[in-house]
């Protein structure tokens, strides 16, 4: 299917519609595409996170809530977790996910449909920020940062996953073959005719290598960027701490 990316001033509107009509097969999608592993992936994420007890934050483009799940089960009910979507349908599917459990959110959890790029939190208020395959996605990656930066506490910090670069050069054509070939096909055969699974390959070509959203997260204020590195690159965990020491 021939595709082109939206323009950045239609991105937004163009994801939230996308993301909407997608939502029911997500996870699915999801677990296809990388044979279940994005669950390994998000696990080691929370885990590196080293939540302090009674930690209050917020899980970015929180989607159908499979990071911010784990996010609350790592607090188990100290501290308080937002989960934040502009896309209603994915929020919906957030919202069974999280009260199925045990009948009610779980302690301390709070789904919020909103924008990425501005956020409803007060300077410093976050001990933590999460995001899954979601910085790739927002219409501003530079003005996010920023903004995930205004709401993160001094010593708070920000773990994204999302995809990377392959690190061997010889293995770059075959990652490339999965991701515009395979993909989309997984994609189509769950929801035949929608165009968002080819969006999702060509998302990654605007977004920046691991090396160069460190540098990013550097210049907008982080320090000691650490990178975990999955599948040669393919995969990759940003940890990036705010400067500054806890309050407390
Ligand atoms: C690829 S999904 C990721 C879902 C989930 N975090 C995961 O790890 O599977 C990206 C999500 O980002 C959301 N999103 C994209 N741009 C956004 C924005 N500006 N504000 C809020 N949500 C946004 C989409 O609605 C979608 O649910």
């Amino acid at each position: 299917m021939p595709y082109r990316l939206p323009e950045p001033s239609d991105k937004a509107a163009y994801l939230r519609e996308k993301f909407d009509e997608i939502a029911r097969c997500y996870d699915l999608f999801n677990d296809l595409i990388t044979q279940g592993m994005h669950r390994h992936w998000k696990n080691t994420l929370i885990k590196r996170l080293e939540l302090p007890a009674g930690a209050t934050g917020l899980d970015l483009c929180c989607g159908t809530g499979d990071l911010a799940a784990r996010g609350r089960d790592r607090l188990g009910g100290e501290g308080a977790l937002y989960a934040l979507d502009f896309s209603r349908n994915m929020l919906e599917i957030a919202r069974h996910r999280l009260t199925d459990k045990d009948g009610g959110n779980g302690p301390g959890l709070l789904l919020l449909c909103g924008d990425a790029m501005r956020l409803p939190f007060r300077d410093g208020s976050l001990d933590f920020v999460t995001v899954g395959y979601g910085l790739r996605n927002v219409s501003g990656l530079k003005s996010c940062l920023a903004e995930i930066f205004r709401v993160l506490a001094p010593g708070g910090m920000l773990a994204s996953l999302d995809v990377g670069e392959v690190r061997l050069p010889w293995l770059r054509p075959l990652a490339q073959f999965y991701f515009f070939k395979v993909v989309p096909l997984i994609g189509r055969m769950l929801q035949p005719g929608q165009e968002m699974f080819s969006y999702l390959p060509h998302s990654t070509q605007d977004y920046p290598s691991q090396q160069e959203l460190r540098t990013i997260l550097l210049a907008a204020g982080f320090s000691n960027v650490e990178i975990v590195e999955y599948l040669f690159g393919a995969s990759v965990i940003h940890l990036a701490p705010k400067p500054g020491n806890p309050a407390g």
